[in-house]
């Protein structure tokens, strides 16, 4: 990917294009660099991060919202609560459109930078991915699912360590993944990539909860050639005295987030 930025893509190449940023979640490095990533392409922003000031506030649905903004847009990057919006967005015509997350269920582009991640820094035919934390409501845990599945050919052997309210659902089950509630002994010696997400509160209805820390003292059971990984925004489920640690690679992730999105909007719009 650093090859095909230094090569194909030029500071001006977007000169001409429009990118809308149409965000109805909070959102910190999703939004910042797709705007960086079109900035750094010499293309222009329009920025929806207070959707509160528009008129989804007088009750305009999203079909007409995405009808309007493609007048002005070459390319959309909507961020919405529902499910089903990229039902809704995938029926406008003539314009792209980018899922930046939808509700509970996917966050592509996220997926992305994360396999980019795990590429570079494990370099295994299928690595053991250990799943650690909210991992219903995650849609970056359903998304990497799905992009390791298709790059690693099925093969990854997958560990989901949560508790009952927020285990994976049965949709992404398959023969040899291990469900668990507890990081094992066995999880400590063979996972080659933990991913850690925070509890989707978002989404949580009734007082459930559950307690996981990241601490030094945990990650020291864990292999030397390991990596820790978190999409971020973290709220007390890595503790930051693990930052120093080298495997832990979660600003890698927000860095390389900007590659990955610069290259998808210049082979997107080219
Ligand atoms: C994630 C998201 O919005 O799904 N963040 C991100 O895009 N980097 C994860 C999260 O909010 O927990």
């Amino acid at each position: 990917m650093k090859s095909y930025i230094s090569q194909k893509v030029s500071d001006n190449m977007m000169r001409d294009k429009i990118m809308t940023n149409l965000f109805y979640q909070p959102s910190t490095r999703t939004s910042a660099s797709f705007q960086a990533a079109m900035h750094k392409l010499g293309g222009k922003v329009l920025s929806f991060n207070e959707i509160n000031y528009s008129s989804v506030a007088k009750g305009e649905d999203l079909e007409d919202t995405l009808n309007t903004l493609k007048q002005y847009s070459d390319l959309i990057v909507l961020r919405h609560p529902d499910i089903t919006s990229t039902q809704v967005a995938s029926k406008i015509k003539d314009v792209s459109i980018i899922n930046a997350g939808n509700g509970t269920g996917e966050h592509p582009t996220q997926a992305l930078l994360d396999l980019y991640t795990i590429k570079n820094e494990i370099k295994k035919d299928a690595p053991t991915i250990t799943f650690f934390g909210d991992l219903k409501y995650s849609r970056t845990v359903h998304s990497l699912l799905d992009i390791t599945d298709k790059y690693y050919n099925n093969k990854c052997k997958r560990n989901f360590v949560s508790n009952g309210d927020f285990q994976i659902d049965d949709k992404y089950f398959r023969y040899g993944d291990l469900v668990t509630n507890k990081l094992t002994k066995n999880i400590f010696e063979n996972t080659d990539v933990l991913y850690v997400t925070r509890l989707q509160k978002e989404y949580i209805t009734n007082n459930t909860q559950m307690e996981y820390t990241v601490t030094p003292d945990l990650m020291s059971k864990f292999n030397n050639d390991m990596i820790l990984m978190h999409p971020f925004p973290r709220v007390w489920e890595i503790d930051k005295k693990v930052d120093n640690d080298p495997r832990a690679k979660y600003f890698d992730q927000i860095k390389n987030g900007l590659l990955v999105r610069m290259t998808l909007i210049s082979k997107l719009l080219v």
